[in-house]
């Protein structure tokens, strides 16, 4: 039987976390042979709402899950976790920008990054899903100065599904004949969701639709979905969410032969300035992402990655007072 790993998920009492925690004690995102314990943390109002879920938990009787813990206090709940999802935040209401969500959400990261530092397991792996995911990242990584950059990650794996499966439908494919989709930028409405390097069915992805498609329809739909979302379910994506959280950890740990977007801290690629937390397209193996080089930026593409840029350094300029001591 393998050591079990200890997943801490802060917002646990929220909508995500409530789609996440049972597939995570079932085995879906670490394998059916890798057991779990689970560390859920919530703000003090939300504990006793947390004590339902363990009593949930527990009834699934899951043979993997060997513990599950509750706290308001993220010194107990990041220690010596593996991986850490940090899933608590506002969400954001009809109408707003994630970003009007950085006053808000700011601080929380803060104090959550200095926590992982001082208790979590040196090698954890954190991926922030609270919005404004990039720049909330931004904000826990440099707060915990001891752990490496690397450590920490944000979400775009939900973007990055929406756009699998829109070429997909576009294309009259599976989502598994779509590869070599990315989303570069912020996740927010200046994502550059991008197929210029995408093959359906090993065909060049641009010459089985019209360019106008692109830029009228696709770019728009991945850019606007959550707010379509909200409109439609009146509650920000929750369950899609989840998975697409899933889906980013088990490919950064078990690793994975397609392109998938994670946003990481820029190593200068692509002119993006270092330390900017910005969702490239990776490859993940041995638990390690590698950003994937050398692709041609036309253009029109270089402008997105230019624009969703900007948005980021001025989200970094406006929180820049968490971003140390
Ligand atoms: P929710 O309101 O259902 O749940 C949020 C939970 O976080 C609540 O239980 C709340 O008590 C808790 N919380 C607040 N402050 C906390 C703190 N300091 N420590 C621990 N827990 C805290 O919201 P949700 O629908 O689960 O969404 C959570 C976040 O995820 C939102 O910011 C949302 O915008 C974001 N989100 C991101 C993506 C993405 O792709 N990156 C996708 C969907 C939602
Ligand atoms: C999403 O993309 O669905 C989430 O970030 C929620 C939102 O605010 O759009």
């Amino acid at each position: 039987m393998k050591q079990p790993k200890r997943i801490a998920v802060t917002g646990a009492a929220g909508q995500i976390a409530y789609s996440l925690v049972f597939r995570i004690a079932a085995g879906e995102m670490l394998g059916n042979d890798q057991p779990v314990i689970l560390q859920l943390l919530d703000i003090p109002e939300s504990v006793t709402a947390l004590q339902g879920v363990v009593m949930e938990l527990e009834d699934c009787a899951y043979p993997l899950l060997q513990h599950v813990s509750v706290t308001a206090d993220p010194n107990i709940g990041f220690k010596d976790c593996d991986i850490a999802l940090l899933i608590g935040a506002r969400p954001r209401s009809p109408g707003m920008e994630r970003n009007d969500l950085l006053a808000a959400n700011g601080e929380i990261f803060k104090i959550q990054g200095r926590a992982l530092n001082d208790h979590a397991n040196p090698n954890v792996k954190v991926l922030v899903v609270g919005n404004p995911a990039n720049t909330n990242a931004l904000i826990a990584m440099h707060n915990a100065p001891d752990l490496k950059p690397s450590q920490f990650t944000a979400m775009t794996r939900l973007d990055h599904n929406r756009a699998l499966t829109t070429l997909a439908q576009r294309t009259g494919h599976m989502v598994s004949d779509v590869s070599q989709v990315c989303v570069w930028g912020n996740h927010s409405s200046t994502q550059y969701p991008d197929i210029s390097n995408a093959l359906v069915d090993g065909i060049d992805a641009t010459t089985l639709i019209p360019e106008n498609w692109i830029t009228d329809s696709f770019i728009p739909t991945i850019q606007q979905r959550g707010a379509a979302i909200m409109a439609a379910r009146g509650k920000s994506s929750a369950a899609s969410a989840g998975f697409a959280a899933m889906d980013h950890i088990h490919d950064w740990i078990k690793g994975s032969n397609e392109w998938v977007s994670m946003v990481v801290p820029s190593d200068g690629s692509y002119g993006v300035p270092e330390g900017l937390m910005f969702s490239f397209p990776v490859k993940v193996k041995h638990g390690e992402y590698e950003i994937i080089k050398n692709l041609e930026l036309g253009e029109f593409s270089q402008r997105m990655l230019d624009e969703t840029t900007a948005e980021l350094l001025q989200e970094r300029e406006a929180i820049k007072d968490l971003l140390t001591d």
